[in-house]
């Protein structure tokens, strides 16, 4: 069993930081948040719905719908721009194309990213990451999961690109699930998880 007892609720507007050392299950529990993995027992409820009851075609509608996931590297398709690739998931969803592409420029205004119609592999790491959180967002999620967001970033990249997750999330009402082994990352979260031996250990109240 990778993960134990563990139970805790993300409300909207809401951010929860999880930490605990390499091998915790971290990314483990994100994933199974993310509805990318399903655990063997326990329940999910996300917007209302007990995603473990979806089957895998509703499941996939309904993460576009509900879910944005944002993980270490943006993993952008690199041969589309900037707002091609935030504007995909939306036309999935079945926006059509100028439409979906007028709310990726907006999504990528509001993360202040000039370079919007450069192909994605041209980008730098934090460039990246800022069309990563546009993409997360352009569903209108309820909630967003993010996997070590800013690990492969540093120093001022890195504060920059933080304080943009957590201000645009706050700013569009969506929940925010953060990975993160980075202390001043997570310490800006509203509540911080400790996850050890693959349990819940401790649930520190942040006063802010
Ligand atoms: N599909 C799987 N089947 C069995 N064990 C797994 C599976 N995926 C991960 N594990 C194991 O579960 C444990 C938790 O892994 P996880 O990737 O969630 O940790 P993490 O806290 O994210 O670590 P890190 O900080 O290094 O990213 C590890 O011991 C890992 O080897
Ligand atoms: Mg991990």
């Amino acid at each position: 069993m990778i993960l134990d007892d563990v139970s805790f609720t993300v409300d909207r507007g809401e951010s929860v930081a999880v930490v605990g050392p390499s091998g915790s299950g971290k990314s483990t529990l994100a994933a199974i948040v993310a509805t990318l993995l399903r655990p063997q027992s326990g329940t999910v409820r996300i917007d209302g719905t007990d995603v473990l009851t979806l089957r895998s075609s509703r499941l996939a509608a309904f993460r576009r719908a509900t879910i944005g996931v944002i993980f270490q590297q943006a993993e952008l398709v690199p041969t589309m721009t900037a707002v091609e690739n935030v504007a995909l998931p939306a036309m999935l969803d079945g926006l059509d194309r100028a439409a979906a592409e007028r709310r990726a420029r907006e999504l990528l205004d509001e993360v202040q990213l000039g370079e919007t119609d450069t192909p994605a592999g041209d980008l730098s790491g934090g460039e990246a990451q800022r069309v990563g959180i546009a993409r997360a967002l352009v569903g209108s999620p309820a909630l967003v999961v993010a996997d070590e967001p800013t690990a492969s970033l540093d120093g001022r990249t890195k504060s920059v690109v933080a304080d943009l997750l957590y201000s645009r999330l706050e700013a569009h009402g969506a929940g925010l699930l953060i990975v993160s082994h980075d202390p001043e990352v997570a310490s800006r979260a509203d509540r911080v998880l400790r996850l050890e031996d693959r349990r819940l250990t401790a649930q520190l109240a942040e006063v802010h």
